[in-house]
Formats: C-alpha cells, structure tokens, sequence
C-alpha cells in the first residue's frame, strides 16, 4: 500500500525545464557552447553547478574557470531564470496536477516535492499548490543530487514513511534512476525510451492512471 507520492516539479508539475533550458542556451552562448535539446536531457534534474559543470565539459572548458568564475556564471543563470519564473501563477501548472493532487488527498497519501531546484518552494507559491504539499525537500539538506536516492530518501525519512511505500514521479532520466536507487516506484513522464528505468512512463502528468499505480 503506498502512503507517499513524491513529485519532481520541474517537467512533472509545470513546464519549467523550458525556462531552465532557455536561461542555461542563453549562458552557454555567452561562453561559445553550443547546446541543444538533446544534450539538455542529461541536465533534467541535474543540481545547477553540476548542470555548469556538464555545460563546460561538453564545451571543453572546464579548466578555464575559476570557483569564483562558475559561481558567477550560475549566478547570473538564476537570476535570468528568476525572472523568466517571476510571472508563473496557477494557469502555468500543467493539466490535471491539481485532479491528481485531490485523488491523492482523498486517499489520505502524503504528497512531497523531491526537486533539485532551490527555487521548489518559489514555484510551489506561484503555482498556488500550497496546501497540498505536505513536504518540501530542501536539495541543501542532502549530500548527493540526483542521480544519487538522497533527495527521495530525505522526503520518505521525514515523512516517516518506508522508502518501498513511497511512489516517484519524474521526468528525468537522473531523477528516475535516484528513484530506483531509493527503492521506491518510479513513474516517469515523457518518453519510454529515454525514461527506461521507470516502472511505468505516462506522455504527460495528466495521463497520469492513480488505479494502475495504486
Ligand atoms: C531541477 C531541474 O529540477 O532543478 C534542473 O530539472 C535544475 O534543470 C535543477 O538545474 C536546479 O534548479 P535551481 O532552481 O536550484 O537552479
Ligand atoms: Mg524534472
């Protein structure tokens, strides 16, 4: 019997991979890199200076920068995604969320955010799901990013409740594997063939069927 869903929130909740996306093409360009989709998929999940630190390997520049350097790059790339973000309201959370999160809720299963992203409590405000959250994992609490269990795993421990009773939602493939890793399910959103290691994979959060997981 599961008591716990845990959601991503970028990609899974709203559509804010995108803007992720758009603020790091925007600091890649300043640098010469030239990223694209594709390559975007092994940043899904990824914490933002671990994101950089892939962004200048694939550049070949990881050595040109200073810790001082990186930290100001990331910087600047909060701030433009901050403000790309600062508009979001509930019209911005993806289609049935909020059907979801009132199925789960009637059920009595705890919903918890598991993001990477140090904005989750932002967004969470922004998209007006408050009230529904019972837990927000702070990814500074936790040792290792995804795709490491720490995240998943801090949510399930303060909750009180056993990893194994405890179902993952994510669109990354490094959020699916940190899912696996804890032990919990794994529902992924998107593509079957990148999200390989998920239990199940819906196309959107809408398609998402609670009797199938429950
Ligand atoms: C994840 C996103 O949810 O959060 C990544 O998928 C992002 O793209 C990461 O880099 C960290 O987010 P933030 O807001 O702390 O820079
Ligand atoms: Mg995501």
């Amino acid at each position: 019997q599961y008591k716990c869903f845990i959601f991503d929130m970028d990609g899974v909740i709203t559509e804010t991979s995108e803007q992720h996306y758009q603020a790091w093409k925007q600091c890649a360009d300043e640098l010469g890199i030239d990223i694209d989709r594709t390559f975007n998929e092994k940043l899904k999940g990824v914490s933002r200076m671990d994101s950089l630190e892939r962004i200048l390997a694939y550049g070949n520049r990881s050595h040109d920068f200073t810790a001082e350097e990186k930290a100001e790059l990331a910087y600047k790339k909060n701030e433009n995604y901050k403000e790309m973000i600062l508009k979001c309201t509930e019209d911005d959370l993806f289609e049935g969320v909020k059907e979801l999160f009132e199925g789960l809720k009637e059920k009595g299963i705890k919903i918890a955010i598991g993001s990477a992203s140090k904005n989750a409590p932002t967004l969470v405000n922004l998209l007006g799901i408050k009230d529904y959250i019972d837990y927000i994992v702070d990814p500074a609490s936790v040792e290792k990013g995804k795709p490491a269990p720490d995240i998943f795993l801090k949510a399930a421990h303060d909750l009180g409740i056993d990893p194994s009773a405890c179902v993952g939602v994510e669109d990354a493939e490094a959020g699916v594997e940190a899912i696996k890793s804890a032990g919990m399910l794994a529902v992924g959103i998107g593509e079957a063939s990148v999200l390989h290691q998920a239990d199940m994979v819906y196309a959107h959060t809408k398609d998402i069927q609670l009797a199938d997981i429950l």
